[in-house]
C-alpha cells in the first residue's frame, strides 16, 4: 500500500515536471511558468479552477492571485487548510486575452483538450474523495458538458466512486458582489458533503451521500 502511494507521488512529480516543460498548445510562447497545481499529493479533497491568472503565471503557483485570496477564506469557512487540499487548474498555462495581453480569456475547446490529459491523470494518481469544481469550465470537463453552475452549485453528484461538487468561481463573486454570500453557504454544504463521504468511508455504508447525490 505505501508503495503503491510513493510510486503514485513518483508519478505525479514525473507528470508535473513534463507539464512546466509542455508545448502541446501555443500557449507556452507566452507564459512565464506552467502551474501544474500544488497540495497533498494524496489529498481526499481536490479544487479544480479554470486557469492561471497573472499572479499564478508568474509565480507558477494556483490561486495566489485575488480569487486565491477569497479562495483561501472560502476554505477557512469549510474547516479546510490549503495544505491539506490539492488545487489546479484545467488549463495548465495562462490564456492571454490577444486584445488586452494583460487580461485572460476562456479557454479555447484545443487548449482544453491539449490540456485535458494532464488533469485525469492528476485525478488518477491522487486518488480524491470530493472534487470541487470552480465555475463553468471544470464543471463541464469534469461533469457534464450541459451543466450550468447557476443550476448546480454545491449539489453532489457521484461519477466513478467520486462526488463532485460544483461550485461557483470565486473570480465570479469577487465581479459580482450577491455571489459571495452564496459560496460563503455553498462552503457550509461543501463542509456537510465532506463530512458525509468521510462518514461513508469509515462505515462502509455510503448511506448519507447517496441518497443526496445525484449519480451520473
Ligand atoms: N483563476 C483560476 O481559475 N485559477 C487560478 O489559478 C487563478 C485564478
Amino acid at each position: 500500500m505505501k508503495d503503491e502511494r510513493n510510486e503514485a507521488i513518483e508519478a505525479l512529480m514525473q507528470l508535473h515536471s513534463q507539464i512546466l516543460e509542455c508545448r502541446r498548445c501555443p500557449l507556452w510562447k507566452t507564459r512565464t511558468n506552467a502551474v501544474p497545481g500544488e497540495g497533498r499529493l494524496d489529498a481526499k479533497i481536490m479544487f479544480v479552477g479554470e486557469g492561471p491568472g497573472n499572479q499564478e503565471d508568474r509565480q507558477g503557483r494556483p490561486f495566489v492571485g485575488p480569487a486565491g485570496r477569497f479562495l483561501n477564506e472560502l476554505l477557512g469557512i469549510a474547516g479546510l487548510r490549503r495544505e491539506d487540499v490539492f488545487i489546479t487548474n484545467v488549463l495548465k498555462c495562462r490564456p492571454p486575452d490577444p486584445l488586452n495581453p494583460e487580461k485572460v480569456r476562456k479557454p479555447t475547446t484545443d487548449e482544453v483538450e491539449a490540456c485535458r490529459d494532464y488533469l485525469i491523470a492528476q485525478i488518477a494518481l491522487i486518488k480524491p474523495k470530493v472534487i470541487c469544481l470552480l465555475g463553468d469550465t471544470a464543471l463541464k470537463v469534469l461533469l457534464d458538458r450541459s451543466m450550468s453552475i447557476s443550476k448546480v452549485h454545491a449539489h453532489p453528484f457521484v461519477k466513478s466512486g467520486i462526488v463532485y461538487v460544483p461550485l461557483y468561481h470565486p473570480a465570479a463573486a469577487l465581479h459580482k458582489e450577491s455571489l459571495k454570500d452564496v459560496l460563503k453557504q455553498d462552503m457550509l454544504k461543501l463542509r456537510e458533503i465532506i463530512d458525509m463521504v468521510m462518514q461513508a468511508e469509515t462505515d462502509a455504508t455510503h448511506v448519507g451521500i447517496e441518497k443526496q447525490a445525484t449519480s451520473i
